[in-house]
């Protein structure tokens, strides 16, 4: 009898550890600030493991304060060792901070984002270095207000088309550093209002033609370090307020005809660190604010001589450590490589219009050094005065030559 006592007490005991334990792992808390960008909450210690777990938030205010003032919550990126464990991102932070707009949760063991709801008010998620391996159907799909998305540093092997479907006001989407190796068809279509699209260092090896048709606010697209090897043709078409274009550090080896057409905004290409052969016209209508393209490092052999007319504002080239050329005073001889690889040597005149809507005729091409460039008048008539100028310094004339190469 005093046996069985003594094994219900030893039970007892350990059932109470257990319950104290559970507890103790439960509560996170709150060490309250008043920043500059607002009354924020940072989120030490506690766990989350199962959705629908108890979990509760302490955390002494500042005078004055209280829970409706909080509109900011984050985890340090360097925790102490009391840095939480949140499995999912709990829903008791939006029941509790119901005026909440900017969510940095960094380094918090975020393993899965299902269950994110009452996030209506939020503008701002970061979640950089968590360990979700999955971008879910509607994740986030209560929060349809956010703005600014960050997410990185993730082992993210599996986007759902429809995974950002209900982010229409997203301005801005961070999603770097992860195992993505493609994008699925239609999975930024109804981000209209975005502007700034950084995917850098992911393992996305082709972009599907359509994939940014619904961008039309788009500004910079990053695309560096990933695996991309061919540019589909149009993959950037009518993106009309572009302006800064990353695909260096890739594995570009090819430019379908027409891969950078319509891109009439954007100011700086860059295309170093791939394995790019040949430049043609082909590939591109003119950009009239271009003033920066970088080609260095690639293993470009033959340009097309008409191939940087379409770019009449450049500023700076960078082309050094290819094979026809290391200097722009080098041009020449991929510009000869081109026409005896064409094998046809042409005298033919290029059309430069102000309305850059013609598209470069493919096959022209020139044997001279003297290009013949038909412009159009100040007067706007379009009646074109022929003048002759030397190729290199027509086109060149304002470039800088940086011999020092971006190393990767
Ligand atoms: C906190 O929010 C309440 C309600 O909006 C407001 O009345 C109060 O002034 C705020 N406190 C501070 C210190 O801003
Ligand atoms: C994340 O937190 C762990 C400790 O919990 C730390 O060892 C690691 O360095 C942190 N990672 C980053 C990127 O800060
Ligand atoms: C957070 O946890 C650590 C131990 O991991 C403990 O020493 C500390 O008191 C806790 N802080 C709060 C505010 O509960
Ligand atoms: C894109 O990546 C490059 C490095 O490859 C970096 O220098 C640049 O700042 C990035 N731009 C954006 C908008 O993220």
């Amino acid at each position: 009898m005093s046996k069985f006592l003594h094994k219900m007490e030893v039970t007892l005991l350990a059932f109470m550890l257990i319950l104290i334990r559970t507890k103790a792992q439960s509560d996170s808390t709150c060490i309250f600030q008043n920043l500059a960008s607002g009354y924020t909450c940072q989120l030490i210690n506690g766990s989350y493991i199962n959705l629908g777990d108890e979990y509760s938030i302490q955390g002494m205010h500042r005078d004055g304060f209280s829970d409706v003032n909080v509109t900011e919550l984050s985890t340090s990126l360097f925790p102490p060792p009391n840095q939480p464990n949140l499995n999912y991102i709990p829903a008791e932070i939006f029941r509790r901070f119901p005026n909440l707009m900017s969510l940095q949760l960094w380094n918090a063991s975020v393993g899965s984002l299902m269950g994110v709801e009452n996030c209506d008010n939020l503008e701002s998620i970061d979640l950089l270095f968590n360990p979700m391996r999955e971008l879910p159907r509607f994740a986030f799909g209560a929060c349809g207000n956010i703005k600014l998305l960050a997410i990185g540093d993730s082992p993210i092997e599996i986007f759902h088309p429809e995974a950002l479907r209900m982010l229409t006001s997203l301005e801005s989407l961070t999603l770097v550093h992860t195992m993505i190796t493609n994008i699925p068809p239609g999975a930024f279509d109804s981000l209209k209002e975005l502007q700034t699209l950084n995917l850098k260092s992911n393992a996305i090896s082709s972009i599907d033609s359509e994939l940014f048709k619904m961008l039309s606010k788009l500004e910079n697209i990053n695309l560096s370090e990933n695996f991309i090897d061919n540019i589909n043709s149009k993959a950037f078409d009518n993106l009309q307020v572009l302006r800064n274009l990353w695909l260096n550090n890739n594995q570009i080896s090819q430019f379908d005809q027409q891969a950078f057409y319509n891109l009439e905004s954007l100011e700086v290409l860059h295309l170093h660190n791939n394995r790019i052969a040949r430049l043609s016209s082909s590939y591109v209508t003119p950009m009239p604010r271009l003033h920066t393209l970088t080609i260095d490092n690639n293993l470009i052999s033959a340009i097309e001589r008409n191939f940087f007319e379409n770019f009449p504002n450049m500023a700076t080239l960078l082309i050094n450590h290819n094979i026809c050329a290391n200097t722009i005073d080098e041009l020449e001889q991929c510009f000869l490589n081109w026409e005896a690889e064409i094998g046809t040597t042409t005298q033919t005149t290029t059309q430069t219009t102000t309305e850059m809507t013609t598209t470069v005729d493919t096959t022209l091409t020139t044997s001279t050094s003297t290009s013949t460039v038909q412009t159009t008048t100040d007067d706007g008539i379009g009646e074109g005065s022929m003048i002759s100028i030397p190729i290199i310094s027509s086109l060149i004339v304002s470039l800088i030559v940086t011999w020092t190469s971006i190393s990767g």
